[in-house]
């Protein structure tokens, strides 16, 4: 077990549960697991680990730099609760 972040005792298992969670953004991620909200230091880490964990589906393409609208797509939706 690797500890990514130092100051909030984040793991490296966190940080993939959030990835495979739905977390699509580095603010995404920091906001789920506390990492990177003390000193910073291991925001370049939370990334990469980021980076390679989330699914390549969109043929490796970078999502354009600046999207906040994506930070509301990984708010859990209550859709598939409704009731039929
Ligand atoms: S090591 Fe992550 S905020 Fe300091």
């Amino acid at each position: 077990m690797m500890i990514v972040c130092h100051c909030q005792v984040v793991t490296e298992t966190a940080v993939a549960e959030v990835v495979d969670a739905g977390a699509r953004t580095l603010g995404q991620v920091c906001r789920t697991t506390g990492a990177g909200t003390d000193c910073g230091a291991c925001v370049f880490t939370v990334k990469r680990l980021l980076t390679e964990r989330q699914p390549t589906s969109a043929g490796g393409r970078v999502a354009p730099r600046g999207r906040r609208a994506s930070d509301q797509a990984f708010a859990p939706t209550m859709s598939s609760a409704s009731v039929a």
